[in-house]
């Protein structure tokens, strides 16, 4: 029996609880369609500090790239806001990208119809919409040199880089244009160039790399105005491809279109290696620990693992199919709830979730 090594990185907050819903929806789905995932569980984010000062412990690193694929749930927590930023728990996770190589970030956002009143947009807006953000992970400001902050003649002056390699923009490039071939063949590349020289470069490796995808048509677009058409008239998209800050920014932005950030998984894989999966959402500590969570994120996170790093796009088809059922039922974790009093716990709505499993098995 074909057997998958999994690292699970609960992390912080709501992220152990959802993550025992995806873990036990997994052990299911994975029996059903004849495979077996063994599960090791590391620390990363505050919890990668309490246990051994680092916000990605060496060892959880080592896990995960022995691993064939790596679910992470979501790191922070108010409690170290104050520290310095490399020992915040965010750095655990940038460390944690660039560690694995994860230049490619695919963030998929698709109106859940059931879902379509808990968006701030108009239904007219916003139905039917599906795109796919795809951002650059490792490279850009996030990551550029020279950055720093200095002190000079009383004044202080802090700095960093937005720089691309042309081979940088290249591999995002073809990861994007490859995956719109596979849906509606379109690609808008969104840059700064009427500003920036990092963005001409990118602009001009873009149209390049497009000639290798004859059938995929290519658009460009400036940020500032992506931003505005995204609310404006966001089924004009189908790919979405940009640069780390820039797709940090409009895939927050796009994910609202949803009305329900709870509800959106993402994808980050690097051109070998194991991939990592998470939901958009953060470690929520405000409902932290008190079974309010919304685990569906995590769960739909576990069915991009399955499909894009296992390669079992039928198990992944199960897990998905489960989410519908629960919906089209009703079923609403506390966020989605219009009526407070129905809404289920985290528990509870994974129970939901085992059942519609059950229910579909033929
Ligand atoms: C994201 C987050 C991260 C980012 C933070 C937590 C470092 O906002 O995944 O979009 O900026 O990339
Ligand atoms: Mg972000």
């Amino acid at each position: 029996m074909t057997s998958y090594r999994i690292t699970l990185l609960p992390g912080d907050g709501i992220g152990p609880e959802i993550t025992a819903v995806a873990r036990q929806l997994l052990e299911v789905v994975a029996r059903r369609h004849g495979f077996s995932l063994v599960f090791d569980e590391q620390p990363i984010g505050g919890a990668g500090l309490d246990a051994t000062g680092e916000p990605l412990p060496a060892s959880t690193l080592a896990a995960c790239l022995g691993s064939d694929a790596v679910l992470l749930a979501a790191i922070g927590a108010p409690r170290f806001d104050s520290l310095p930023r490399e020992q915040r728990p965010e750095s655990g996770l940038l460390a944690l990208r660039s560690g694995l190589g994860l230049f490619a970030n695919l963030r998929p956002v698709k109106i859940i119809p059931a879902l379509i009143g808990a968006s701030s947009l108009r239904p007219e807006v916003i139905n039917g919409v599906d795109l796919v953000v795809v951002r650059e992970l490792i490279g850009g400001v996030y990551f550029g040199l020279p950055k720093g902050r200095v002190e000079a003649e009383g004044r202080v002056r802090a700095f960093n880089t937005m720089a691309y390699f042309d081979d940088e923009i290249d591999r995002i490039a073809r990861v994007a244009l490859a995956l719109a071939a596979q849906r509606r063949g379109r690609v808008c590349s969104v840059d700064k160039a009427n500003v920036l020289d990092v963005s001409q470069l990118w602009r001009d490796r873009v149209e390049a790399i497009h000639g290798e995808y004859p059938n995929v048509a290519l658009s460009h677009m400036y940020v500032d105005n992506a931003a505005m058409q995204l609310v404006r008239d966001p089924r004009q998209f189908d790919v979405i491809l940009t640069s780390n800050l820039f797709g940090d920014i409009l895939s927050d932005e796009a994910a609202m279109l949803t009305g329900s950030i709870g509800m959106l998984p993402s994808a980050s894989l690097g051109s070998d290696g194991p991939g990592l999966f998470e939901p958009v959402h953060g470690s929520a500590p405000d409902i932290a620990g008190q079974d309010r969570a919304n685990p569906m994120a995590m769960v739909l996170s576990a069915a991009m693992m399955l499909r894009l790093g296992l390669h079992q796009g039928a198990a992944a088809d199960d897990l998905e199919a489960a989410v519908d059922r629960v919906l089209a039922a009703g079923a609403r974790t506390g966020d989605l709830a219009s009526d407070p009093s129905t809404a289920l716990g985290c528990r509870a709505m994974g129970d939901r979730l085992l059942e519609a499993l059950a229910a579909n098995e033929t």
